[in-house]
C-alpha cells in the first residue's frame, strides 16, 4: 500500500481552490492508500497569528477535513504540533539544505516582497514541509500546482541525504496534481491564484460561505466583454477560471460546457454556476456543523496524533542512526 501525506495551513477558511486543487484528492485516495492528512500549525506561525484565531482555525480545518468525507477510520488526521518529530526532522534537514535554494522559492519571494523584516521561518518553511513528507516514508503528495517547487525541493533533499548517508534513509516522494482546477484563480482578478488571505472576500468562495455570499461572489466575478463562454486562459482568464470550476464541480469536460452555453450570455452561465456551487457546498456545511463541536473530532485528532507519533519515531530513529547522532 502506498503512503500518502498532505497538509493544509490553519490560516482562515478553506476555499474552493484548496478543495478542488487538493482536498478532493485526499478523499479519493483514502480507500486504496495509507493516508496521513495534517493540519500544519507550525507552518501557520511563519507569519504572525492571533493565538485565539489560530486555535479556532485548527479545529475548523480538522472539522472540514471530516466534513468533505475524510474518514478517521481510514485516514490518519492530526495536528502537526502534536507530533514533535516534524520539528526535529525539520532541524536535521535545515542542516542539509543550503540558503541559496531556499531564497529561490517563488512562494518565499512573493511572501517576503516589500516586507521590512522577514522571519527566518518563512525562509526555512519548505524544509519543514520536506520534513513533514519524509517523516512518514511518503510515496505520494496530493497538492495544488503552487506546491510543485516545494515538492521538487523535498525530492532533492531526500536524494541528497540518500547519496551521503545511505540509499535507504528516505523514500523519495512524488507530487500528485489534479488535471483540472489544480490552480483556481481569484474571482476578482483571474491573474492571481485564489487565496485565503486576499483582502477582497469576493475574490474567493470559502467552503462555509452562505448561499447569498456565494451568489454575490460569482455574479461579481470578473469576465470580459465579448460575451462568449469559451475556454481561453490567455485572452479570457476570468471565464476560463469559471469554466474550470464548473467542470471540476460537475465532472463534465470543458468542451462539453462550451457547447452547452453556445449562444448564451454570461448571465445564464453564472446563474448555473451559482446553483451548482451552492448544491456542492450544502452537504459539506451540514456535516461541518454536526462535527465541529463534537467529542468525535477531538477523539479523531488524538488517535491520529498517536499513530503519527508512532510512525514518525521509527523514521527519526533511522535518520539519527544514519547521521551518527545520539548514543
Ligand atoms: P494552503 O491554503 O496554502 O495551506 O493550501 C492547501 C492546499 O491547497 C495545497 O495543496 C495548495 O496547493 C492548494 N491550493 C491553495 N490555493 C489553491 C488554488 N488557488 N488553486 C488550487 N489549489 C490551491
Ligand atoms: N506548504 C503547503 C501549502 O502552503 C502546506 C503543507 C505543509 C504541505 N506541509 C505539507 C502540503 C506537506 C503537502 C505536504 O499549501
Amino acid at each position: 500500500m502506498n503512503r500518502v501525506f498532505s497538509g493544509v495551513q490553519p490560516t482562515g477558511n478553506i476555499h474552493l481552490g484548496n478543495y478542488l486543487g487538493a482536498l478532493r484528492q485526499f478523499v479519493e485516495l483514502q480507500n486504496d492508500n495509507d493516508c496521513f492528512y495534517c493540519i500544519v500549525d507550525e507552518h501557520a506561525i511563519t507569519v504572525p497569528q492571533d493565538p485565539k484565531e489560530l486555535k479556532k482555525s485548527i479545529l475548523d480545518v480538522a472539522a472540514l477535513y471530516l466534513a468533505i468525507g475524510l474518514d478517521p477510520k481510514k485516514s490518519t488526521v492530526f495536528v502537526q504540533s502534536q507530533v514533535p518529530g516534524h520539528a526535529e526532522l525539520g532541524w536535521i534537514l535545515n542542516c542539509v539544505s543550503v540558503t541559496g535554494e531556499l531564497y529561490r522559492m517563488t512562494q518565499f519571494k512573493s511572501k517576503s516582497k516589500g516586507q521590512e523584516s522577514v522571519g527566518t521561518g518563512l525562509l526555512t518553511y519548505p524544509v519543514l514541509m520536506a520534513a513533514d513528507i519524509l517523516l512518514y516514508d511518503t510515496n505520494i503528495v496530493p497538492v495544488g500546482n503552487d506546491q510543485k517547487q516545494h515538492i521538487e525541493l523535498t525530492r532533492d533533499l531526500a536524494i541528497r541525504v540518500n547519496h551521503k548517508y545511505g540509499e535507504k534513509t528516505f523514500v523519495v516522494p512524488e507530487g500528485r496534481f489534479m488535471k483540472s482546477a489544480a490552480r483556481v484563480m481569484a474571482l476578482d482578478d483571474p491573474t492571481q491564484k485564489m487565496s485565503k488571505s486576499a483582502q477582497n472576500v469576493h475574490s474567493r468562495i470559502s467552503l462555509l460561505d452562505d448561499d447569498n455570499k456565494i451568489k454575490k461572489s460569482i455574479m461579481k466575478a470578473t469576465t470580459d466583454s465579448d460575451g462568449e463562454v469559451r475556454y481561453d486562459v490567455e485572452n479570457k482568464p476570468g471565464v476560463s477560471n469559471l469554466l474550470s470550476i464548473m467542470s471540476a464541480l460537475t465532472d463534465r469536460p470543458i468542451e462539453q460546457l462550451e457547447k452547452d452555453y453556445e449562444g448564451h450570455g454570461y448571465g445564464d452561465f453564472k446563474k448555473d454556476l451559482v446553483a451548482i456551487t451552492i448544491d456542492a457546498l450544502r452537504p459539506i456545511k451540514e456535516n461541518f456543523n454536526e462535527i465541529r463541536y463534537s467529542q468525535d473530532l477531538i477523539d479523531a485528532l488524538t488517535a491520529g496524533a498517536e499513530r503519527a507519533n508512532e510512525i514518525s519515531l521509527a523514521t527519526l530513529k533511522r535518520v539519527r542512526d544514519a547521521f551518527g547522532m545520539g548514543i
